[in-house]
């Protein structure tokens, strides 16, 4: 299923990112691990429960639930007007993706 609609990510994608030693473990880094960045940030909490239960069944545990959404949010890029813009340029508020 699709989760990100700004980037087309769907939830078995970041699942997948998520594998590993060194695997992602904020929703920045999934975005960056994707090769991606995050637009209107709707995804984030999806992104996080996902990074949640992945790592509570594997014995891990987040612990950088209010530092990530800052970190996440900090990736976004704002045009002159104030308004986030995504990774393809286009002003995410007038953006129909
Ligand atoms: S839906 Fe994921 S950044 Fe917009």
């Amino acid at each position: 299923m699709i989760i990100c609609s700004c980037n087309a990510i769907s939830d078995q994608s970041v699942r997948a990112s998520l594998t590993g030693e060194n695997s992602p473990r904020t929703p920045g880094a999934v975005y960056r691990c994707l090769g991606c960045r995050p637009c209107c940030g709707r995804c984030f909490a999806t992104v996080r429960a996902i990074i949640d239960e992945t790592l509570s069944q594997s014995g891990a545990a987040s612990t950088e639930a209010g530092a990530a959404a800052s970190a996440a949010m900090a990736l976004l890029d704002t045009n002159r007007d104030g308004h986030a813009q995504g990774a393809c340029g286009q002003d995410c508020a007038s953006c129909a993706a």
